[in-house]
């Protein structure tokens, strides 16, 4: 039987103002995992938090915080952010010339290790590092900013992804961001995506609709 999908709100479309109260206020509203948006204004043209922020932010809840990182250069800054609370740490493979190093370093302190793939980075190079990894993580925009429409043409890449991970045998979380709301969250699910990242979509209408926010997300 199919899992429950997870949603794991980006921080990207809260209020920054109040990030503590933000954090705890989804999940209260049921939220799986908070996702970080790391950006340094070279990787991807847009800049926002450091590892400081992920600490302050970690006594705030005990959910999972899973850490996207949108920079260049990455292994520098792996150890600082899992220090910081980081459970989930993704990277980019073209942030570095050695994504196979930069996750086993993820490995090495003992956290769970993801792979992102842009929309114009083929699935082929997830294969050689899919015994090493734990999550997938298919962006459905082009990273750098929220509140981007849904790119369909990643539709064909998470079926392809839910294939080669399935085949695997291994557990693998096939992850979607960008551009999800109600009706594209369906189809990414429907490809095969286990866990879905929404900003747009779940902090729409303050903290009182949080809750309905995810919900419709969960189809
Ligand atoms: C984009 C980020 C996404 C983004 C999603 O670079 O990785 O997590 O915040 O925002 P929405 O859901 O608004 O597209
Ligand atoms: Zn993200």
């Amino acid at each position: 039987m199919q899992q429950r999908t997870r949603i794991a709100p980006s921080i990207l479309s809260a209020d920054f103002a109040a990030l503590g109260r933000e954090v705890e206020a989804i999940a209260a509203a049921g939220a799986d995992c908070v996702h970080v948006d790391v950006m340094d204004g070279h990787f991807v043209p847009n800049i926002t938090v450091g590892p400081m922020v992920v600490k302050a932010l970690r006594k705030h809840t005990t959910l999972p915080f899973d850490v996207h990182l949108m920079i260049s250069p990455v292994d520098p800054y792996i150890p600082a952010y899992v220090e910081a609370g980081a459970d989930i740490v993704s990277l980019h493979p073209e942030a570095g010339a050695h994504p196979h190093r930069s996750i086993q370093l993820i490995k090495s302190l003992g956290k769970k290790a993801g792979v992102v793939l842009n929309p114009a980075t083929p699935v082929a190079v997830v294969e050689p590092v899919i015994g090493d990894i734990d999550l997938v993580l298919v962006m459905s925009v082009n990273p750098g900013f929220g509140g981007q429409s849904f790119i369909d043409s990643q539709l064909g890449k998470i079926a392809a992804l839910r294939k080669m991970i399935d085949a695997s045998g291994r557990t693998i979380d096939l992850e979607v961001d960008g551009g999800i709301n109600p009706d594209t969250a369906k189809k990414a699910v429907t490809a095969g995506a286990d866990m879905l990242v929404a900003g747009t979509a779940v902090f729409s209408g303050g903290p009182a609709r949080y809750a309905a926010n995810i919900k419709a997300l969960r189809g």
